[in-house]
């Protein structure tokens, strides 16, 4: 496999990534959770992409940052709007200066890190930049335990008369490190669209948060604060940095 470029992603996927994520979230759900979780304080998206989440949220009146390594995205949040303050940078280790209400990272934007150590470092990176008392949020898909028999994914994303899109992986289960594509076949040819980046459970998530000083203060199954059960398809977990340290 090439060298892992996290720039990769964005560069492939800005063009086609609000077209084909339209109606996949509950956008709605998670700029009202957001919003009460933040009052009037100010936010900070790691991963913000082309802004599903802080544009609305920003239009909403909040103050909000969203950083992203990818200037292909950034852009394409940028045509949208100018009402959210973006930083170029690698989440793990940018820092932007300033301390916010709540740091969240969305729609499984965790699992584009490679290892375990940048998904703690993500972790500590987010404390740092959190007030006493400040709000740690992540949105992922409710990752199992993976098995040899199913770490090959194939599926059928959508069949036109002209077009294909297959989505394909392969998740190593040493390591839970994913390696996918998806794949459009049209007339035209094969385009690839790279993801790449560690599965990560919640409870490996708790984990991380204890290493970085916050703890689990809610666990959600969506966005509507539902409860998170064995079917939940999806995990929202906010995570607290003390009022008081030492
Ligand atoms: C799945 S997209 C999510 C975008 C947006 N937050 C949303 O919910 O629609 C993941 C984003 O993380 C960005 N990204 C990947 N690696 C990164 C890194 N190391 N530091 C900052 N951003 C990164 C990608 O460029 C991409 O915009």
């Amino acid at each position: 496999m090439a060298e892992f470029d996290p720039r990769l992603y964005g560069a492939r996927w800005a063009e086609r990534y609000d077209e084909w994520h339209a109606g996949m979230m509950d956008d709605d759900g998670a700029v009202a959770a957001l919003s009460e979780l933040a009052g009037d304080g100010p936010l900070l998206e790691f991963g913000v992409g082309t802004g599903r989440l802080a544009v609305p949220l920003a239009e909403k009146g909040h103050d909000v940052v969203g950083v992203d390594v990818s200037e292909d995205m950034l852009a394409q949040l940028a045509g949208k709007s100018d009402a959210v303050t973006t930083v170029v940078g690698d989440m793990t280790t940018v820092r932007v200066g300033r301390e916010f209400d709540v740091a969240f990272i969305a729609f499984n934007s965790i699992f584009v890190l490679a290892t375990q150590d940048d998904q703690v470092r993500l972790f500590r990176n987010a404390a740092a930049h959190l007030r006493p008392g400040g709000r740690f949020v992540l949105e992922t898909a409710f990752v199992h335990g993976v098995g040899v028999a199913d770490s090959h994914k194939l599926r059928v994303a959508s069949v036109e008369s002209d077009q294909l899109t297959l989505s394909a992986g392969i998740i190593d289960p040493v390591t839970q490190f994913y390696n996918g594509t998806w794949v459009e076949l049209t007339p035209e040819g094969t385009r690839f669209y790279p993801i790449h980046g560690r599965n990560v459970t919640h409870h490996e998530m708790d984990l991380m948060a204890q290493l970085a000083g916050m703890e689990l203060e809610h666990r959600w199954g969506d966005w509507k604060r539902g409860p998170f059960t064995a079917e939940s398809k999806l995990h929202v977990s906010v995570y607290r940095k003390p009022s008081q340290t030492g």
